[in-house]
């Protein structure tokens, strides 16, 4: 679908992955001009396109054709395949590989003041979180009646503004729950960094390329074992 001859990834601008995704695709030889604030960065030694967007735009570029591969974090890809598939359109995706970086996890976190807390006390609470679908099929398979709060960022800041009673949100290194007083309770996803394609490439260049970088990931891959 895409109208372009030069294979296009999207990666994340501005973020976690961002920095990872740059490093990787030096190491796998693309040679980019990256220059702030510009969306698509042209390669200068491959066809290759790299577009940076917002990362929860990544796994619809790729389903829909837009660009043909994508970096993105799996809790994002698994958020818009829930998201796609209450919609009715496309949510697959080929899963070329799992990256070595992006580690982090999904987890449930509360104002600190209350202590511990057990899964029943979640009942009849709002919960802010930016993964709705995949709160969501927590809470059911867990059998909690909560509510959920859609924000798209600062979800840490929302039990201290009054939004919710506790939030469901990515950590990491545990800094931000740190900064914001809140205590880490379960983890609902674990997630990394992974490659992705579009499932119905058909372009022979690009798929030679595609075959061409893979073998040299897998080596950026054993290198850092
Ligand atoms: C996540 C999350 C926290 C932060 C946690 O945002 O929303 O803000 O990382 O990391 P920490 O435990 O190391 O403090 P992220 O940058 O992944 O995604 P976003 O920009 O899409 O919110
Ligand atoms: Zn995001
Ligand atoms: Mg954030």
């Amino acid at each position: 679908m895409s109208n372009s001859n030069r294979l296009r990834i999207a990666i994340q601008k501005g973020g976690r992955l961002s920095k990872d995704c740059q490093d990787l695709l030096k190491q796998l030889g693309v040679k980019l001009n990256l220059r702030e604030q510009r969306l698509i960065a042209h390669s200068t030694n491959m066809p290759i396109d790299v577009l940076r967007v917002r990362d929860d735009d990544i796994p619809g570029l790729v389903m829909d054709g837009v660009c043909d591969l994508g970096i993105v974090g799996e809790n994002v890809l698994v958020e818009v395949q829930a998201e796609r598939q209450r919609q009715g359109v496309p949510s697959e995706v080929t899963k070329l590989s799992k990256l070595d970086f992006g580690y982090c996890r999904l987890a449930l976190a509360w104002p600190q003041e209350l202590g511990k807390q057990d899964k029943s006390w979640f009942e009849g609470k709002r919960i802010a979180t930016t993964y709705p679908e995949i709160l969501t099929q927590y809470l059911k398979r867990e059998g909690i009646n909560a509510s959920t709060v859609m924000l798209t960022g600062s979800v840490e800041v929302a039990p201290r503004a009054g939004l919710a009673d506790a939030i469901c949100d990515l950590v990491s290194t545990g800094a931000t729950l740190e900064a914001n007083g809140l205590m880490q309770g379960d983890t609902i996803l674990e997630s990394n960094a992974c490659l992705i394609q579009n499932k119905d490439l058909q372009d022979a260049d690009k798929l030679a390329l595609i075959n061409k970088l893979m073998p040299r990931l897998r080596g950026v891959r054993q290198a850092k074992e």
